[in-house]
């Protein structure tokens, strides 16, 4: 029950205040841009511009680049189920003429005209991956398989998003492109691990089978606004933990170690990636080592609540070392990551808040 003085109407708490504001600032955006006002896009000649598909460009990492790419001037075609992904992370782009959003399962086969694509679908964090094993490895095999296949009938360069986790458990450290890994095959996380093997070894199947240009990413665990708010893993759960003043939950002795890069610099690896004559998988992420019980502290200080830090039982097959070898990103694509982590947390618990926030208000409004 909202505090009320005599005589006057309720005072509004400072969260109903704070999500009125932001639907205030929704409407406002809306009805200043009728017609639809567009982030600029840069004007790029025909000859540069390039037709772009970005599967699963709905999810977290996918919206970003979708930004990225619609702002260079290329025209974009996003190919998403909408299993984690959401239209709200891409709806500033829907109606623009350099942007198409298709409503569609990559299981299936897509018959499109495009240069790139960047294959990005596929449930990323293990709640959503482990919530249909099977659906997960039938797209990263069939729907890979769809992806390089139509880049095998127009030609297209094809990246695929693959991940630290083709290391699984890994035995040594840091890891470079060149160890062959440490997955339990018939473990929990299988379906996802060796999916994106296979994903890796259907890319290459069809470079020296087909003639199929091909890069690949062995993306590190990477952290930003637009994340999954159910995403299940440390980040979101540290923070969000953290914003409702409940204990922080570290899963083993909390001296495992996890590097996090932040999406902006994600974004510029992918696609100086795609553009560059790489064909081997190249490591993106940041080399920045902290333990699972450091990065708890870290993000407790920057929210500043009162969340005890608690130790549960370790997880199956929770990979104990993680941290990316990125040399070859340096010295072939001329990348590093730049976003220091206190910076990119910043914008994240920012982001974090403004969801629980808009969560809660939700909820009021469905039980009024
Ligand atoms: N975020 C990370 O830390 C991370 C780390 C390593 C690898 N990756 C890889 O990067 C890619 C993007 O990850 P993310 O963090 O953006 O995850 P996300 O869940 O936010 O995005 C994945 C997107 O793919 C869509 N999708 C899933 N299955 C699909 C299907 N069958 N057909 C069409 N669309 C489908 C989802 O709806 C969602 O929009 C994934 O391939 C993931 O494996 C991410």
């Amino acid at each position: 029950m909202l505090p009320t003085t005599e005589n006057s109407a309720p005072a509004l708490s400072e969260d109903v205040l704070t999500v009125i504001k932001q639907l205030e600032n929704r409407i406002h955006k809306l009805e200043s841009g009728l017609p639809k006002k567009y982030p600029k896009v840069k004007h790029l000649p025909l000859k540069d511009r390039k037709r772009i598909l970005i599967t699963g460009g709905a999810g977290f990492v996918g919206s970003h680049l979708v930004d990225r790419l619609m702002l260079e001037g290329h025209e974009v075609t996003v190919v998403d189920n909408f299993f984690t992904g959401r239209k709200k992370n891409i709806e500033h782009w829907i109606g623009h003429k350099n942007f198409e959003l298709i409503h569609h399962d990559i299981v299936n086969p897509l018959y499109i005209e495009v240069d790139q694509i960047y294959h990005l679908a596929s449930p990323a964090s293990p709640p959503h991956y482990m919530f249909n094993p099977v659906k997960t490895i039938k797209t990263n095999t069939l729907g890979t398989i769809n992806v390089l296949g139509l880049a095998k009938r127009v030609g297209a360069t094809v990246l695929v998003a693959s991940t630290s986790e083709v290391y699984g458990d890994p035995e040594v450290h840091p890891q470079d492109e060149n160890y062959w890994g440490h997955v339990n095959p018939i473990g929990p996380r299988s379906c996802y691990d060796e999916g994106k093997r296979v994903a890796e070894a259907l890319c290459y199947a069809y470079a020296k089978q087909e003639n199929v240009a091909v890069r690949v990413a062995r993306i590190f665990n990477t952290y930003g606004p637009r994340m999954h708010i159910n995403d299940g893993r440390v980040v979101s759960n540290f923070i969000l933990q953290s914003l409702k003043n409940q204990p922080i939950t570290i899963y083993g002795t909390g001296k495992q170690t996890r590097s996090f890069q932040y999406i902006s610099d994600l974004v510029d690896g992918i696609i100086k990636l795609m553009n560059s004559n790489v064909t081997s998988p190249v490591n993106l992420g940041n080399p920045d080592e902290y333990t699972i019980e450091e990065f708890a502290s870290v993000i407790r200080t920057l929210v500043g609540g009162s969340s005890e830090i608690v130790y549960l039982k370790s997880v199956e097959d929770d990979p104990q070392r993680r941290k990316p070898d990125i040399l070859k990103a340096k010295k072939y694509i001329n990348w590093s990551p730049k976003v220091q982590l206190k910076d990119g947390l910043k914008s994240t618990v920012e982001y974090f808040r403004n969801e629980l926030i808009y969560e809660s208000y939700k909820n009021t409004r469905t039980q009024s």
